[in-house]
């Protein structure tokens, strides 16, 4: 049978890094309350130069290079984002003729925080559809652009960068011991809506509107959504957490990431955290973890890798990978 196996993963992120401390004079909070509440310690803020199309191109050219490809051998291009360039083209066909890429087909997916999820496990049914052979998957924002830099319970939380992944068609035994994606999981459910939105739209007020988040609430369904997903994901792959070598989680909150790797029973030591240094990047959350953990060393070819997602609407979802 066909699976999406991995060639390569990059990363990139906006020069300026804004630690805890700098937001001291801006809204009154305190590098020890972020730090304990979050375990964020600092997050990259995109300047002017720098959009959700220019650092996904820079996370796209580091995992080709990663992989040994040109914009020549990707056929597909799906961006995941909630923070496009524009309202329309989507930010993938800016992103594709960045690359002077002039042949396939590109587009973006809107799933928040789970973006990523969502465009790895579409990315995977287009390879074994048939449709593409190797796709070009990206997950980039700039969220600081829709924060309300006075609002001190959201503003702290968010960063800006991009990570990208290239899923190459491979033959497989339809076997656990297949490299490439092996399960996938993903839900929606829409009556949480208004716990984690965005202020305005194109259809509404016409205007780009900035985030709005009922932190406790999000907090509240945050692990037995993430559980629930995972364990559907492990029942489909007929596997159990001692089996996992890496859980690479969605970097909103450290707090959400322990509650729900002890849920689950997954050690410590094979978690991939990087909230501390990038924030909760969104769409760009699990790439960015991903390409760290690959360039490390910790995430090997055979390993296998469970990664995990959940945001606003809210979305939520898991992927099995076998690097
Ligand atoms: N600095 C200082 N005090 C603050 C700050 C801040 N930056 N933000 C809020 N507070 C205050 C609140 O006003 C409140 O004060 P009060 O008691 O006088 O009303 C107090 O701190 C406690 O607020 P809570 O909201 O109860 O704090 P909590 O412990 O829940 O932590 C947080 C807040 C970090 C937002 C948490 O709820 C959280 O992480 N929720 C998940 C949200 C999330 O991660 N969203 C990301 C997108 S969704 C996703 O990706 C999963």
């Amino acid at each position: 049978m066909i699976r999406s196996v991995v060639r390569g993963t990059g990363a990139a992120l906006p020069r300026r890094i804004m630690k805890n401390a700098d937001f001291e004079g801006m809204v009154e909070t305190s590098d020890e309350w972020i730090a304990q509440r979050t375990g964020i310690r600092q997050r990259h803020i995109a300047g002017d130069d720098e959009t959700t199309a220019s650092l996904g191109e820079a996370a796209a050219r580091a995992a080709l290079a990663n992989a040994g490809l040109t914009p020549a051998d990707i056929d597909l291009i799906v961006l995941a984002t909630s923070t496009p360039n524009n309202t329309f083209p989507a930010t993938a066909v800016e992103i594709q003729n960045r690359l002077g890429m002039h042949h396939g087909f590109a587009f973006d997916m809107q799933a928040v925080c789970s973006g990523f999820v969502y465009a790895v496990a579409t990315a995977d049914l287009y390879i074994r559809g048939g449709l593409a052979k190797r796709v070009l998957v990206i997950g980039s924002e700039t969220f600081s652009r829709i924060l309300d830099w006075s609002d001190r319970s959201t503003c702290v939380l968010f960063g800006d960068g991009a990570g990208a992944m290239i899923l190459e068609a491979g033959e497989g035994a339809g076997a656990i011991a297949d490299r490439g994606v092996l399960a996938a999981s993903l839900r929606s459910d829409g009556i949480h809506k208004d716990k984690l939105f965005v202020d305005g739209g194109p259809s509404t007020t016409g205007t780009v509107g900035q985030l709005r988040m009922e932190g406790r609430e999000v907090f509240k369904h945050a692990v037995g959504m993430i559980t629930d997903v995972i364990e559907a994901t492990f029942s489909q792959a007929g596997i159990s957490a001692d089996d996992l070598d890496w859980f690479v989680p969605h970097q909103a909150n450290k707090r959400i990431i322990d509650a729900s790797a002890k849920k689950l029973g997954i050690a410590e030591q094979k978690v991939v955290v990087t909230v501390d240094l990038h924030g909760n990047t969104s769409a760009a959350s699990v790439p960015l973890a991903l390409a760290v953990a690959v360039a490390d060393g910790r995430i090997k070819k055979g390993d296998l890798v469970l990664l995990e997602a959940m945001g606003g609407g809210f979305t939520w979802g898991a992927v099995l990978v076998r690097w």
